[in-house]
């Protein structure tokens, strides 16, 4: 008997245990803690993703066979490293490999070491060095604090004041705590994410998905964790896939073994074309959300043979459908300021398309809100504009009155 637990709640869970549901392999998904939509295919277990100790027992207890891990928080807490020690099969890489993303200074040093395309930068700990710093540098510039902070830690300066004003935050008033903070040059070009599969220097792709991270329509307003994606994106050519694989994603993969941090998961890109070439704007060191619905969706294959076969070192069979997939996030109304939970939620069933739950509960046998992405309707088509269509097409048989959406995913490209 096969027995999957998958970490996380949100909607990249939804379709992470959805897909591991589906082979012929399993028996039985656990989701710790999971959402209402979860429960669709796997049994909830009400341990948070923090509780590493508490997961790791569960595991033991229930002989988890493999243990697959959405969020970052998990990763950068060692979750990974705990299961190791107790011998426990976990698909997920190590504290010190997903320093890639919990630290920006570590992932922009091996990118510049190994030569992995990347805007330039500098770190400054010392905020008059910063000041002095950026006073000969052009305007947009980029300032990253170099840890994790929930998706806030990213200004882009448009003047030389905000730089200031976000740097005196930064680094005397230590907004986020420990203050170290990189500055960078702003990058113009199209943005996708690109995640693989990797196990050492072995990487595996799937298909690129394009994210839309700000809250309101032409890509205005503050940023959010992603309102929408769509894959199938029509300003990447075979010859610019093939760059992000072989001068990124292998180069990076390559570089973390040579660093003696091997990377066992899901390594995401989060990469720009620009003028010049493709270059890294990020590292992720797991699947993204909302990329993962939309990528899991279109994948035809089996997603446990897959991660079994890459972690016992043989090559996965990855079959993905060719057509464009196109997904909507529904959020609570105020996100990501403050939004009321609890909000009872009716969602009709589907015959085309899927809706994933990212922030859902049950309560009292109700669907209520329990975060601020709440939904994400995904839908595939012959063309992307179909596809488009399809997945607003679901919408009107939500009722929206207390959800917020972008109407324009996918509309650029069409
Ligand atoms: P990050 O958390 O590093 O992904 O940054 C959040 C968002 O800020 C990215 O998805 C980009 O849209 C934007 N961003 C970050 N760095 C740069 C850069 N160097 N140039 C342009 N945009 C950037
Ligand atoms: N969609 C961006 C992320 O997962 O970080």
């Amino acid at each position: 008997m096969i027995k999957v637990l998958v970490i996380g709640s949100g909607g990249r869970c939804d379709a992470i245990c959805r897909k591991i549901k589906e082979s012929e392999l399993v028996d039985f998904v656990f989701c710790a803690p999971g959402n209402a939509g979860i429960a669709r295919h796997a049994i909830n277990i009400p341990i948070n993703v923090e509780e590493i100790d508490k997961l790791a027992d569960f595991a033991l207890k229930e002989k988890i066979d493999l243990t697959i891990v959405g969020p970052e928080a998990s990763l950068s807490l060692g979750i990974v490293n705990k299961f190791n020690d107790l011998g426990l099969k976990i698909f997920g890489p190590t504290k010190e490999a997903a320093l890639i993303e919990s630290s920006k200074s570590f992932a922009k040093e091996l990118m510049k070491k190994y030569n992995i395309p990347t805007a330039n930068y500098e770190v400054f700990t010392d905020y008059n060095n910063a000041i002095n710093y950026i006073k000969n540098k052009k305007l947009p510039i980029v300032l990253k604090y170099d840890g994790l902070a929930a998706g806030k830690g990213v200004i882009i300066a448009k003047t030389y004041e905000e730089a200031n004003t976000n740097l005196y935050e930064m680094l005397v008033n230590k907004e986020f705590g420990e203050a170290k903070v990189v500055i960078e040059d702003f990058l113009e070009g199209e943005e996708f994410s690109y995640m693989c599969f990797v196990n050492g220097s072995k990487v595996y792709k799937m298909i690129p998905a394009r994210d839309y991270k700000r809250i309101n329509d032409n890509d205005l307003g503050p940023n959010t964790g992603g309102m929408g994606a769509f894959t199938s994106l029509p300003f990447l050519t075979p010859a610019d896939e093939d760059f992000a694989y072989q001068e990124i994603m292998v180069k990076t993969a390559d570089a973390l073994v040579k660093e003696g941090k091997p990377f066992l998961g899901v390594l995401y890109g989060g990469l720009i074309k620009t003028e010049d070439g493709i270059k890294v704007i990020e590292f992720n060191a797991r699947f993204g959300d909302p990329e993962t619905e939309v990528v899991l969706h279109s994948l035809d294959s089996d997603l446990y043979k897959a991660i079994i076969d890459i972690m016992n070192g043989n090559e996965p069979t990855l079959i993905f459908d060719k057509r464009p997939t196109l997904g909507v996030v529904l959020t609570s109304i105020g996100y990501p300021g403050k939004y009321e939970k609890g909000v009872k939620l009716f969602i009709p069933p589907f015959d085309d398309g899927y809706v994933y739950h990212m922030g859902t509960k049950l309560e009292n046998d109700n669907i209520v809100t329990n975060g601020g992405r709440v939904l994400m309707c995904v839908a595939s088509g012959y063309t992307l504009e179909e596809a488009r269509v399809n997945a607003y097409e679901m919408i009107k048989e939500i009722d929206t009155k207390n959800l917020y959406y972008r109407k324009d995913i996918g509309l650029k490209f069409i």
